[in-house]
């Protein structure tokens, strides 16, 4: 990394807790591989704090942005001076650009870091039945990403089912072509299984679902970026099925992020 000087651009990552983060990390390699005068360092904030931390980072003027992950997504958008559209369809925002008068302007390049990250792979949603397990910040967003790539069946499991109700009721609002229900199935009766919730983070977690049936043919995508492979992805890979891990996520969202927090050119100077 470069010197941090007086120039550099600051970022952060709010996040609780914080030893799972990898978009700093993500983020420092993209800004040294554009010559980009940035950093970006995770920063433990507890939801009690959040609002505090909002503020403060209001006066911080050489303060660019800041991403926020777990748990802070949902409970962001309130404190933010403006969102996107499309952040406020999702209803969660994991990127937040602070304008010069320390206005807060926030958006959410979960959904098109996910589906480029399909994509990527040569895959689609388009006509596919998906199981998603997680309807958290980041699960509304991947939600959203599969309907508007053209998934034909949703089904959302979540620990909370009114959350997984509540999305799936967005999902028809905003788009009454895709059929998505709160609920669950067995995974092998689906094209793409999504993990969205935190469970994988920690060696000790459960799996999110179960995966012992699934083969040849099913996709299985968790977007945990930390650890690369997760317990679910290496037991979907030993049983056939295509596998793609959240560091294709975090990938893809590096030039988006570039782009809305420091302007087209991504130049911090
Ligand atoms: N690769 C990427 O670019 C990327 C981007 C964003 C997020 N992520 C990852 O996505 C995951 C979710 O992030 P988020 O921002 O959506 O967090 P969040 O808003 O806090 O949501 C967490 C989700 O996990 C579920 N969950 C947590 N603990 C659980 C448990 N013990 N049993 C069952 N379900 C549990 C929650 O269920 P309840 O609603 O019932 O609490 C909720 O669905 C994290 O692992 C994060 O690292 C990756």
């Amino acid at each position: 990394m470069s010197d941090v000087t007086g120039r550099t651009r600051i970022m952060f990552i709010l996040a609780d807790p914080v030893q799972h983060v990898r978009g700093s990390a993500f983020l420092n390699a993209h800004f040294r591989a554009h010559a980009i005068d940035a950093v970006c360092a995770p920063l433990h904030v507890a939801p009690a704090d959040l609002e505090t931390a909002v503020a403060a980072i209001r006066h911080t003027q050489n303060l660019s942005g800041f991403g926020c992950t777990i748990p802070h997504k949902v409970a962001i958008v309130p404190l933010l001076d403006r969102v996107t559209d499309r952040a406020r369809t999702i209803g969660a925002v994991n990127f937040v650009k602070r304008m010069p008068d320390g206005t807060l302007v926030g958006d959410n390049l979960d959904a098109a870091g996910f589906i480029g990250a399909l994509h990527a792979k040569g895959l689609s949603a388009r006509g596919k039945r998906v199981l998603q397990i997680g309807a958290g910040g980041a699960g509304r967003a991947t939600a959203f990403a599969l309907s508007q790539d053209g998934a034909r069946r949703i089904i959302i499991h979540n620990r909370d089912i009114r959350k997984a109700e509540q999305l799936a009721m967005d999902l028809r609002a905003a788009n009454p072509d895709v059929d998505a229900q709160a609920g669950l199935g067995a995974a092998e009766d689906f094209d793409l299984v999504v993990n969205a919730t935190s469970l994988g983070l920690k060696p000790e977690d459960a799996l999110p679902v179960d995966v012992s049936r699934v083969g040849k043919g099913i996709v299985v995508y968790d977007i945990i970026a930390n650890p690369p492979v997760t317990k679910l992805l290496a037991e979907a890979g030993r049983r056939g099925a295509t596998t793609i891990g959240g560091g294709a996520m975090l990938d893809e969202q590096m030039s988006l992020v570039t782009e809305f927090v420091f302007g087209e050119q991504g130049n911090a100077c």
